[in-house]
């Protein structure tokens, strides 16, 4: 099983109540062999129109955070918690990400990136710990299924509040660092 033949199963899924209102499945972008992972919430309305992830205008401002540390979208994966839209941009419900998650385990299992980056709490505590806080722990590394994982706010909420971008600067930082240390693809 290759990526590409997930991505064929994926586009057919009806684990949730998600696939009855989606317009396309989101399922992920970027190189198979990609080394590090961003795994956002979940698409929005022009990611469903669009079937790719992170489209609209938070994806733009995620492309300009990606630059400052000279990475781009063919250097990386980015994919999402859930696959479909929830309805009017609201949380993916406990029942739909539990539905989705095997998607996002099989695609971190033929990716085998180096380091994941969870962008904003919901992905952070669905991946990391249920407990986790954004606002206290974004930038920090921890050890995930014995893989560098960390969370950085989301660019959505960068949007609404930008006195927070300096910080989300300050953990871009901290992973151009790792990257540099243990990451051994072309970066710049
Ligand atoms: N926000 C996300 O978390 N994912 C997307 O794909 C778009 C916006």
């Amino acid at each position: 099983m290759d990526l590409e033949e997930l991505k064929r199963e994926c586009l057919d899924c009806s684990r949730c109540g998600l696939c009855q209102t989606r317009s396309n499945v989101v399922f992920g972008v970027g190189a198979p062999d990609a080394e590090v992972m961003f795994i956002g919430e979940g698409p929005g309305e022009q990611e469903d129109l669009q079937g790719e992830p992170f489209v609209g205008r938070a994806g733009k401002l995620l492309d300009d955070m990606l630059e400052l540390i000279d990475l781009d979208r063919s250097k990386i994966y980015i994919a999402n918690m859930v696959k479909c839209r929830p309805p009017k941009n609201r949380d993916p419900l406990p029942e739909e990400q539990s539905a989705c998650s095997p998607w996002l385990e099989r695609q971190i299992a033929l990716i085998r990136p180096k380091m994941i980056v969870c962008l904003g709490r919901i992905a952070a505590m669905r991946y990391i710990r249920e407990d986790f806080k954004i606002s206290r722990e974004h930038g920090q590394w921890t050890v995930k299924n014995g893989i560098m994982t960390m969370a950085i706010m989301h660019p959505a909420a960068l949007l609404r509040d930008p006195r927070r971008r300096p910080e989300a600067f300050e953990d871009l930082k901290v992973l151009q660092q790792a990257i540099r240390d243990y990451c051994t693809h072309t970066y710049d």
